[in-house]
């Protein structure tokens, strides 16, 4: 299988009912990049990283992966929610075994076992293992999610608002342990975000949906601040603030046009 082509949303449009919510959303994504989908409540973000997770099929255009169309869930997909969704009844280790079950099946069960207890320590959460979701914050069973996908080796991590639920320190903490983990094999990752400082220091790139309906791309923007990052450095560069400015911009035009929209109907 060829791993160095991009990954290509083409002209995706998805329809709930006679409500076109997006139109022809057309992007290319290189192996290796990190990208953000940034926009407004509503627009559409959800609905076109689930249909690129194979979990919700378009109305017309689609996915293609390595050539191929695909349409259904794959392993080389993972998908975290931004609810960690754990099973209640498995405890962290097991949360994470299934996965590496399931992605693995041809593994010996002790190598699942060491998979298992590889990502949950990768992701600073070994002690936690025997643990109950329950009995862990917000944040922890944020971490065992992670570990969960990771546990899959997928080539590629969907993110959708994985941080939205917690508090901004253990926010900071988590995108920090996103961004360590991506400098260390670079897996291609979308992240759909609300938060432009997120998405700043994590992507190399943000794309900027148009609100809906018929949300598509209003802006394709590069990050080209130095990597490795360290929040400090990157927040004070001036490209930050120059980008910063700029999704802002966007962001408030777009709005006042809803609102405008909304005052004349
Ligand atoms: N299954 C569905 N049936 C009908 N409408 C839907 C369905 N799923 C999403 N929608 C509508 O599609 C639009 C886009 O929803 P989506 O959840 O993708 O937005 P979003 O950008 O992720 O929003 P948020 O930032 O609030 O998470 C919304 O108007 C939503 O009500
Ligand atoms: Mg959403």
């Amino acid at each position: 299988m060829n791993t160095d082509r991009p990954l290509e949303i083409s002209s995706l449009s998805k329809s709930f009912g006679p409500v076109t919510v997006v139109k022809n959303f057309n992007i290319r994504i290189a192996p290796g990049e990190f990208v953000a989908l940034l926009g407004h409540s509503g627009c559409g973000k959800s609905t076109v990283l689930s249909i690129v997770a194979g979990l919700q099929t378009a109305t017309l255009g689609g996915i293609v992966l390595d050539g191929v169309e695909v349409t259904e869930p794959g392993l080389e997909r993972a998908f975290c929610f931004q609810s960690p969704c754990l099973l209640p009844w498995l405890t962290a280790f097991h949360n994470v075994l299934l996965s590496a079950c399931q992605a693995h099946p041809k593994l010996t069960a002790a190598a699942q076992k060491e998979l298992a207890a590889k990502y949950l320590s990768l992701v600073g959460v070994a002690e936690y293992a025997g643990e109950l979701p329950a009995a862990l914050s917000q944040g922890t069973q944020q971490r065992v999610a992670i570990a969960r996908a990771l546990a899959q080796e997928p080539r590629f991590l969907l993110l959708d608002e994985p941080f939205g639920m917690l508090d901004s320190l253990t926010r900071f903490e988590l995108q920090d342990l996103v961004l360590d983990l991506w400098e260390k094999d670079r897996k291609t990752v979308i992240m759909v975000t609300h938060d432009i400082d997120e998405a700043l220091y994590l992507c190399d790139r943000i794309i900027l949906m148009t609100d809906g309906p018929e949300a598509t791309i209003g802006l394709d923007l590069r990050v080209t601040l130095p990597r490795p990052r360290h929040r400090h450095q990157a927040t004070s560069h001036p490209e930050y603030q120059r980008l910063r400015d700029r999704i802002i911009a966007f962001l408030e035009s777009h709005s006042k046009q809803f609102a405008t929209e909304q005052e004349a109907a």
